[in-house]
């Protein structure tokens, strides 16, 4: 099944940037058996932050977290082997105990209280209880290999701080927020991540259909750590290329070894908050604030902490598997919903509130 760009516009994240690529690509674009796309649901929402301030109960702000039931405020490898103590995943492949989180989205009303923006199903995936959509891209040609993570590799992307672009060039491409205005568009079918519909900041303007954010990680690694202090120094964004250049993208020698694209891609269903008789005075100002305090976006992160038993990531991506994947084990999105995890810290999250859980940061 071929669809048009507009379906799949995260691929065009970095062909927005080289024009060129685009032009070589097919016209109609990838399909969805050219990505292990999945959904992961929701597995709890609370105040902690295993990779960035471990133990810490409460962390300073709030995430949402999918995956294996295994997660814990502090995820030394050494200690907890995820794969080993989990027994359910909120996500399809039943393989995949990994952990995946990012901040959570607020709505400033005019009066000064906070609500907490629902999360919405994505196209395909329908039936998802919260969560997010995650990818795992082989290259395209399905020919170059690519490495899978490592037991107990971690990383993350962006950095809650931000009030600013990324200094690096990667890592600032790396999200893009879209507004849909009608249902998934407008977007014109050459509309791309990064493109003309699309913001790297909140948009300004309601989005009655949801307001959709994506994060991609790095594809290049160093090859013996699988974590850093910074948690981001043993990977690298590609020195040339993407992982959808038709040539291939390039590792940094530093970091010679190609990883899988793995992306995040998050739908909150900004739909009851379009009135701008809620938004500020002015009716002008855009009202989302990610749990971090950031009312501009440029503080959304994704966090990874890998957790694919045995070898199956990579045969999934030796095999360049898309939706449909023979080599892995998978659940019905129904039994993926009732995998889920009680919150270590325990606060209301949802209703009205008079500030951000923790006051963001
Ligand atoms: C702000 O408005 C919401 C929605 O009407 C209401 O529930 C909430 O109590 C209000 N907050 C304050 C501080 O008045
Ligand atoms: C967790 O245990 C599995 C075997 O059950 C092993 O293959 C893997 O390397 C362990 N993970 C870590 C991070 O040590
Ligand atoms: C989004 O939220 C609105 C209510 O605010 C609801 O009517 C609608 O069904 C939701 N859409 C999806 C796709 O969840």
């Amino acid at each position: 099944m071929h669809l048009p760009w507009r379906w799949l516009a995260p691929v065009g994240l970095i062909a927005s940037s080289l024009g060129e690529v685009r032009a070589q690509l097919p016209p109609q674009g990838p399909t969805f058996n050219d990505f292990l796309r999945f959904s992961c649901s929701e597995l709890n929402i609370q105040r902690i932050d295993p990779l960035v301030t471990p133990g810490g109960v409460p962390s300073p702000h709030l995430h949402q977290f999918v995956g294996g039931n295994a997660l814990a405020p502090t995820m030394d490898p050494s200690v907890l082997n995820i794969t080993e103590k989990a027994t359910c995943t909120t996500c399809t492949f039943t393989e995949d105990l990994s952990n995946y989180w990012t901040a959570v989205l607020f709505f400033r009303h005019r009066n000064g209280s906070y609500h907490r923006v629902p999360l919405m199903e994505n196209l395909m995936l329908e039936g998802q209880r919260g969560g997010f959509t995650v990818y795992y891209t082989a290259p395209f040609d399905k020919k170059t290999k690519v490495t899978a993570f490592k037991p107990g590799f971690r990383m993350l992307t962006g950095d809650p701080t931000y009030r600013n672009p990324s200094p690096n060039e990667g890592e600032f491409k790396s999200m893009a927020f879209r507004c849909f205005t009608t249902s998934w568009g407008p977007a014109p079918a050459q509309s791309e991540i990064g493109g003309e519909w699309d913001t790297r900041t909140f948009p300004t303007t309601p989005c009655p259909y949801g307001l959709r954010i994506n994060n991609f990680f790095p594809t290049c690694w160093d090859g013996v750590n699988v974590d850093s202090p910074d948690h981001k120094s043993h990977v690298a964004y590609p020195s040339k290329g993407t992982f959808e250049s038709p040539g291939g993208w390039e590792c940094p020698d530093t970091h010679p070894v190609k990883l899988p694209q793995l992306m995040y891609e998050t739908i909150w269903n900004t739909s009851a908050f379009s009135d701008t008789s809620m938004w500020a005075e002015d009716g002008k100002s855009q009202p989302f604030v990610l749990s971090t305090g950031d009312g501009v976006g440029y503080g959304w992160h994704g966090d990874y902490v890998f957790g694919w038993e045995g070898d199956s990531l990579q045969r999934a991506m030796d095999r360049y598997c898309g939706v449909g994947c023979p080599e892995l084990k998978t659940q019905s999105i129904i039994e993926a919903n009732k995998c889920s995890l009680k919150p270590v810290v325990e606060e209301r999250v949802d209703g009205w509130l008079d500030a951000l859980p923790g006051h963001g940061y």
